[in-house]
């Protein structure tokens, strides 16, 4: 006979159950994939790759934040959240693992993320627990502005190979889905404007430098920091009028505001759209989804 303990835990609801579903998915890198994945441009595919060396050291960093306060969440519901935010930060580490070795063996020196970035989130390890935990929410908001810039810049998104595009549309997805999770548990460890002020500004002083040294150092290490036209060319597609990056630049002080949340922009229709282009049985991904029931 089951149980109430038993019952409990098969009712026990999961991240898929609240719209985060960790998904295991076996990602492509074929050898006919272009070193410079994005436009045939070093520049701007390097500066893909500082951000793909960033990930799995940074995802566990966000990870271990959030850890840290889990045992104060006692509603079921963001619990779920919780394990779902696990669950997919986890994945995206690993997946970006595999990509880091491919990219390395392209030729890329994977080395310096780990070297650079590991500095940068030492010292962000030095911070009382809730300013790490602030320090993570603030990284999420970028993370979900660039996922979403991503996801919504069909002229962005044509311009990079159509294999290797495919592990960016699911990690981005992946950060709208979750995105508010860190910011609900550090609400309830007592969210402060002023702490989330200092931590963001914490976060900008010491990781942006490391991420500007890791990208300046693949390039050079590559000897294509100096080839002119491409760094113009690609500079233009992160930081010219319309780049990539300048686009979310606006946003980013809108986690500075007394009154801030995550969801407070949504994104559920995007999120939607692109379940469906990645996940349905046309999707782009369908076959390569290995845990569609989770
Ligand atoms: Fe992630
Ligand atoms: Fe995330």
């Amino acid at each position: 006979m089951a149980s109430s303990s038993t019952v409990t835990k098969i009712r026990k609801l999961t991240g898929a159950m609240v719209g985060i579903p960790p998904r295991h998915i076996d990602f492509l890198f074929p050898d006919t994939t272009p070193k410079y994945f994005y436009a045939g441009n070093a520049t701007a595919t390097t500066f893909f790759v500082m951000l793909s060396g960033f990930f799995p050291p940074g995802e566990r960093y966000f990870m271990e934040s959030v850890r840290h306060f889990r045992s104060h969440v006692k509603d079921e519901t963001l619990r779920a959240a919780v394990s779902g935010f696990m669950g997919q930060e986890a994945i995206h580490g690993r997946e970006h693992d595999r990509m880091n070795e491919f990219l390395a063996e392209r030729g890329f020196d994977m080395e310096a993320p780990d070297r650079f970035v590991k500095i940068g989130l030492g010292i962000l390890e030095m911070l009382p627990h809730s300013t790490r935990l602030a320090a993570t929410t603030f990284m999420e908001h970028f993370t979900a502005l660039l996922a979403e810039q991503l996801l919504n810049d069909d002229g962005f998104r044509q311009h990079a190979d159509p294999e290797m595009i495919k592990i960016w549309q699911w990690h981005a997805l992946e950060e709208l889905e979750h995105k508010a999770v860190a910011y609900d548990v550090y609400e309830l460890v007592g969210n402060t404007q002023t702490e989330r002020i200092a931590a963001a500004l914490a976060s900008m002083i010491v990781l942006l430098p490391m991420l500007g040294i890791t990208w300046t150092w693949i390039l050079a290490k590559d000897k294509q920091l100096g080839n002119i036209p491409d760094n113009i060319a690609g500079l233009l597609a992160l930081f010219g009028p319309k780049g990539f990056v300048s686009q979310i630049v606006p946003r980013l002080p809108e986690f500075l505001q007394k009154r801030f949340h995550p969801n407070d922009h949504d994104t559920t229709e995007l999120e939607s759209i692109w379940r469906d282009k990645l996940f349905s049985e046309e999707g782009q991904l369908y076959a390569q989804h290995n845990n569609r029931i989770a």
